[in-house]
C-alpha cells in the first residue's frame, strides 16, 4: 500500500485522505446498540420522513454504462431520490437536536479526533422503487465519503436480510449481522466493506434503515470545499478510486462472496438481486 499511496499523493491531492485507517478508534466495530430510539422519539423520525416524502422526487435512472441518467430535475436536498437500479428511495430531514445529542454521545468516543455528524439519510429498499423486475441491492462497497462512523438504525422491516461487514483490522473476512426492526449496528463504512446479498424481493417485503454517518469537523462536508472524488466535478479521480477499489484483495473477495452467496439462491453473476 505505501507505493499506492505515494503515488495518490503525488498524482491526485486529497484520495489519501480516505485511507483512513483503523489507529484512531477506541474499540473494534461493529458493535450493536440496544434501544437507541424511544417508541416516541421512533415516531419523531417517522414522521419527519413521511412529511419529505410527500415532496416530488427526484428520480436517477441508471441503465447505461458509465453514469446516469437524471430524469428530473434536482429541487432540494428533500426531495426524496429515487434509485431505480437499486430499488430504493433516500430521504433526507432535519436531524432534532435532542435526537443528534444521542447520536453524539455514541459516535464522539470511539474516534479520536473532532468528529460530528456530517450525514443522515433515511433508505427504503423496496421493489416498488425500482422497475418493476429488479430487487433491491446494495453491492459491496466501502463509502467514498470519509464516513469514519456509521450508524444503521432499522426503522422497520418485513424480511431477513443481513448485513456483511469486514472484520476489524482483517478486512478481506467478513462477518454477517442481523439488523432486525428497531436494531442498531455501528461500523466503519470508509474502512469496512459492507453490503446486504443478493436477494429476490416479493412485492410487498421492505426494509427500512436510517444511517448516520460521522466525519471529521475538517471534512469538506464541513467546510464547504468540494468532495475530492465528486463523481461530477472529478470523474477521472473517481474513476480512478474505484479502480482502484475494485482491485484491492479485500474488495475482490468480497465481490466473490457477494456472487457465490447469489449463486446458491439461484441469482446470476451478473444480477444484482
Ligand atoms: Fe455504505
Amino acid at each position: 500500500m505505501g507505493d499506492l499511496r505515494m503515488m495518490h499523493q503525488t498524482n491526485i491531492p486529497g484520495l489519501h485522505k480516505y485511507l483512513t485507517g483503523f489507529e484512531n478508534y477506541s474499540r473494534s466495530l461493529p458493535f450493536y446498540i440496544d434501544n437507541l430510539f424511544s417508541e416516541s422519539e421512533r415516531s419523531e423520525l417517522r414522521e419527519l420522513i413521511e412529511t419529505n416524502r410527500l415532496i416530488e422526487p427526484f428520480i436517477i435512472g441508471d441503465r447505461i454504462e458509465d453514469g446516469y441518467i437524471r430524469n428530473s430535475e434536482f429541487r432540494s436536498r428533500y426531495q426524496p431520490k429515487i434509485a431505480k437500479n437499486m430499488s430504493r428511495t433516500l430521504i433526507e430531514f432535519d436531524m432534532p437536536k435532542h435526537l443528534e445529542d444521542k447520536l453524539d454521545q455514541i459516535a464522539k468516543p470511539l474516534y479520536n479526533d473532532e468528529i460530528a455528524l456530517c450525514h443522515w439519510n433515511y433508505i427504503d429498499y423496496n421493489i416498488k422503487h425500482g422497475y418493476g423486475d429488479n430487487s433491491p441491492a446494495l453491492p459491496p462497497h466501502l463509502d467514498a465519503d470519509e464516513n469514519l462512523v456509521t450508524i444503521n438504525y432499522c426503522l422497520d422491516t418485513n424480511v431477513e436480510w443481513d448485513l456483511y461487514v469486514s472484520n476489524w483490522n482483517d478486512t478481506k473476512n467478513f462477518t454477517k449481522y442481523s439488523l432486525g426492526a428497531g436494531e442498531t449496528i455501528v461500523f466503519s463504512a470508509v474502512n469496512q466493506i459492507h453490503w446486504r446479498p443478493k436477494r429476490k424481493f416479493a412485492e410487498g417485503e421492505f426494509c427500512e434503515i436510517i444511517s448516520m454517518d460521522y466525519c471529521r469537523t475538517n471534512s469538506y462536508r464541513f467546510t464547504g470545499e468540494l468532495n475530492p472524488i465528486d463523481p461530477e466535478h472529478f470523474p477521472d479521480r473517481r474513476k480512478q478510486y474505484l479502480d482502484e477499489l475494485q482491485s484491492r484483495e479485500d474488495m475482490m473477495s468480497a465481490f466473490k462472496l457477494w456472487n457465490d452467496d447469489g449463486l446458491k439462491d439461484g441469482i446470476e453473476a451478473k444480477s444484482m438481486g
